[in-house]
C-alpha cells in the first residue's frame, strides 16, 4: 500500500479553504486533514464542523478529522453529520475514550486516537482493538510549522511492532513537522499516513512534494 498524504489546512490561508481543499486534491493528495483546536486543550483556536460540512460538497477526498478538544464526545454527533470519514481524538483529552471510539464506530466513521510526545504507546493498549487510525504526534500539539522531535518515530516503531504481532490492522499517521526530509525516516518508522500542513502550502510545486512525501 502506497502511503497516503493528507496535507492539513491548518497552515491555509483561513479565508480560502475552498481553493485550499482544490490545492490539495490537484497535488494528487489522498486526505485532507482538519485540525480542530479549542484553546483549552490545545493553545490556538481554529475551526468547527460547520467548515466541514460547507467544504464537504467540493471536495472527493476523505476528511480526516483531527479533535484536539476538550469533551470530544460533544463533537461527534456534528462532525458525523459533516462528512467527516475518520474522526480522531486525542487520548489526554477523555477519559472515556473506548465509549467515545465506540460511538464514533456507531456513526459508520473511522475512529482514530492520538497520542501527544509525552504520552506513551502503552498507554493505548487497550484501545487498540477498538481503532481505525492511531494519531501519533511528532510536535506538541497547536501550531503548524514546528520540528519533528526525532524520539517520537520510536513510538510508530513500536505501535508497528505491536500492531504485527496482534494482528491488528489499524493505519498509523503521523502528525507534525513532515516535509521532504523527515517524510522517509517516518515511513521507515512504520507510518501509513503522513500529515503535513506547512511544508504542503509553502511548496510552490505541491505535486513534486507529494510524490517525495510518498517515497
Ligand atoms: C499540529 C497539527 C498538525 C499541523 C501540522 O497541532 O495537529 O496537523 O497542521 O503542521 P506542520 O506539518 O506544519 O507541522
Ligand atoms: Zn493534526
Amino acid at each position: 500500500m502506497s502511503t497516503i498524504i493528507a496535507p492539513s489546512i491548518l497552515s491555509a490561508d483561513f479565508a480560502d479553504f475552498a481553493g485550499a481543499a482544490a490545492e490539495i486534491e490537484a497535488a494528487g493528495a489522498d486526505w485532507i486533514h482538519l485540525d480542530v483546536m479549542d484553546g483549552r486543550f490545545v493553545p490556538n483556536l481554529t475551526f468547527g464542523p460547520k467548515l466541514a460540512a460547507d467544504l464537504r460538497p467540493r471536495s472527493s477526498l476523505p476528511f480526516d478529522v483531527h479533535l484536539m478538544v476538550e469533551g470530544p464526545e460533544n463533537l461527534i454527533e456534528a462532525f458525523a453529520g459533516a462528512g467527516a470519514d475518520y474522526l480522531t481524538i486525542h487520548l489526554e483529552a477523555a477519559v472515556h475514550s473506548h465509549r467515545i471510539l465506540a460511538s464514533i464506530r456507531e456513526r459508520g466513521i473511522k475512529a482514530g486516537i492520538s497520542i501527544v510526545p509525552s504520552t506513551p504507546v502503552s498507554c493505548l493498549e487497550e484501545l487498540l482493538p477498538f481503532i481505525d487510525l492511531a494519531l501519533v504526534m511528532t510536535v506538541n500539539p497547536g501550531f503548524g510549522g514546528q520540528r519533528l522531535i526525532p524520539e517520537c518515530l520510536e513510538k510508530v516503531k513500536k505501535l508497528a511492532e505491536i500492531r504485527e504481532e496482534r494482528g491488528f490492522s489499524f493505519l498509523i499517521s503521523v502528525d507534525g513537522g513532515i516535509n521532504g526530509e523527515t517524510a522517509g525516516p517516518a515511513r521507515n518508522a512504520g507510518a501509513d499516513v503522513l500529515v503535513a500542513g506547512s511544508a504542503f502550502f509553502s511548496d510552490a510545486d505541491k505535486k513534486a512534494l507529494v510524490r517525495r512525501l510518498r517515497g
